[in-house]
């Protein structure tokens, strides 16, 4: 099916504001010599300059702890940018330009000194770059760091109090706390120095266009909206799969595991658009009220029959894409007998009016055969008293593919042309960039601008975050104290554990293929 683009605009989607302005600022990035630097936010940045939509007034500073000086970290972000931007080849000449404000700063995470260098250091930029005094710090290191990181910045008067005509905003890379305990206290820790206007907990999956799109699929197209219900749909999957292992990530993976690294944050954020009432306008605290009320509506988990609700996985060795790959417990910096998931089922329900009984099964894996997040919605079969429908399989499937082929399809039943009523699913297919004639921009791309703008819509409210960590501190609870017996239990570039296909077959229904 081709879709004919069309000239209306929702006038709701209006009310907020389409282009923002980012204030002139300094971008400072605790633990600049880690993955998420290297992967995603320097090709983040790179694209907004590249886009015209960096301030004109603006620097990057990279903090971390290992010696360097700008020009080595210049070079090791060039090779950063040339793997990693969505955009290839890298513009030599607008890198060389870009590159001039990028700089980096060595110091220990808890060293008053570092801080005070720091603070000269920004105040001699603003000075010749003119970045007004504005600050964003992005605390993108291990979590336990986040609370003394912000501690010495609240110390070294790096944090503005918000009436001040400069502005300074942190960014929490997620996760937000390890568990209900420690997201509070970080919590309360954080509240004794910063303003929850100055707070940004980052949630990359909200920054994605697909996502966002969630709400203007849900809400501005009566078909759907009228049949997203209890009534008309039988159950909902949500999939996150990656190729990829934990790669360099071992140390601080060991900390985290499946359920902290995705299903806490993205998975649950998917839950919470897909599940949500309609917001009473599209500003960031009704969405985020709505979002909330679906958190405290989910089933707490049961503590018997705990494997029906919820299963864990660790992968072994096997092959990915024809490639031979170790498995999780040969990766570097993992202990050799982990117990760390990296993979992780969940079967939930929402116990309000719209949902009462529809399950919601969650998949979330590392080295899966392949690369797929995506939200199917498995609408209720038609009574099969003039068709055969069949028994076993859901005729119609609304899957939203938030990566990648970034789009959406509809999956129905049409007559094979001939003499009999033989039935065949087809599909009706949109795809991003067939109709827009581009790919979406990088979800880091939108924040990183949205927070120089101080628009917080697409990050995380502190109650949404406490929220998800009450409805999944218990599963972390009971499997700290029940070690698995037999991981690893998935072969890399398998499915998931076997636990993880009698946790769907068993209400009679199937993990979709993807
Ligand atoms: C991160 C997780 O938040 O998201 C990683 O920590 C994961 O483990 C990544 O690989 C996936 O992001 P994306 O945007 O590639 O789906």
């Amino acid at each position: 099916m081709s879709i004919k683009r069309s000239a209306f605009v929702n006038p709701l989607l209006e009310q907020t504001p389409s282009t923002k302005t980012p204030d002139p600022c300094i971008l400072v990035i605790f633990g600049a010599t880690g993955d998420l630097t290297a992967r995603k936010l320097l090709p983040a940045l790179y694209n907004l300059a590249r886009e015209g939509q960096l301030p004109p007034h603006f620097a990057c500073v990279g903090f971390a702890r290992r010696e360097k000086t700008n020009e080595m970290f210049r070079s090791e972000m060039l090779d950063a940018v040339s793997k990693y931007s969505r955009v290839k080849p890298v513009d030599k000449s607008l890198w060389e330009q870009f590159s001039q404000c990028v700089f980096y700063h060595q110091s220990e995470f808890d060293d008053d000194s570092g801080y005070e260098s720091l603070k000269k250091s920004l105040a001699e930029l603003d000075r010749t770059l003119g970045t007004k005094g504005n600050r964003v710090f992005y605390l993108s290191t291990a979590p336990s760091y986040f609370p003394v990181i912000g501690e010495k910045l609240s110390q070294h008067k790096l944090i503005y109090p918000i009436t001040d005509q400069k502005w300074s905003r942190v960014i929490f890379e997620k996760p937000f706390g390890r568990d209900l305990t420690s997201a509070i206290e970080l919590q309360q820790h954080v509240e004794s120095y910063l303003d929850e206007s100055q707070i940004y907990r980052i949630d990359h999956y909200l920054g994605k266009e697909t996502v966002q799109n969630l709400l203007a699929l849900r809400f501005s197209n009566s078909i759907f909206e009228s049949l997203w219900n209890k009534n008309h749909i039988d159950h909902v999957q949500i999939t996150f799969a990656e190729e990829i292992g934990i790669g360099t990530r071992g140390k601080l993976w060991e900390e985290a595991g499946m359920l902290r690294d995705v299903v806490q944050n993205h998975i649950m954020q998917l839950v919470t658009l897909v599940a949500m009432e309609p917001p009473i306008n599209l500003k960031a605290n009704s969405i985020r009220d709505e979002k909330v009320k679906v958190l405290e509506s989910i089933r707490p988990f049961p503590h018997n029959h705990f494997d029906r609700f919820a299963v864990r996985g660790q992968y072994g060795p096997g092959y990915v894409d024809g490639k031979e790959v170790i498995g999780y417990r040969q990766e570097e910096n993992v202990a050799r007998h982990s117990m760390v998931e990296t993979y992780v089922a969940l079967r939930l329900f929402i116990d309000n009016w719209r949902w009462d009984g529809v399950p919601f099964y969650l998949r979330a894996g590392k080295r899966m055969p392949k690369r797929a997040t995506q939200i199917d919605i498995a609408f209720k079969n038609a009574p099969g008293v003039l068709f055969n429908t069949g028994n076993n399989t859901i005729s119609n499937v609304l899957a939203i593919r938030v990566q990648p082929n970034e789009g959406m399809s509809l999956k129905m039943n049409c007559k094979v042309p001939g003499p009999d009523n033989a039935l065949q699913p087809v599909k009706m297919d949109f795809q991003y960039g067939n109709f827009f004639g581009t790919t979406p921009p990088e979800a880091y791309e939108r924040l990183i601008c949205d927070c120089m703008a101080g628009d917080s819509t697409l990050f995380a409210r502190s109650d949404e975050v406490l929220a998800s960590w009450r409805l999944l501190t218990p599963i972390l609870e009971h499997w700290h104290n029940e070690h698995p017996k037999d991981f690893p239990n998935y072969q890399s570039g398998s499915w998931g554990p076997e636990q993880a296909q009698k946790l769907i077959e068993h209400d009679a229904r199937k993990w979709r293929i993807l």
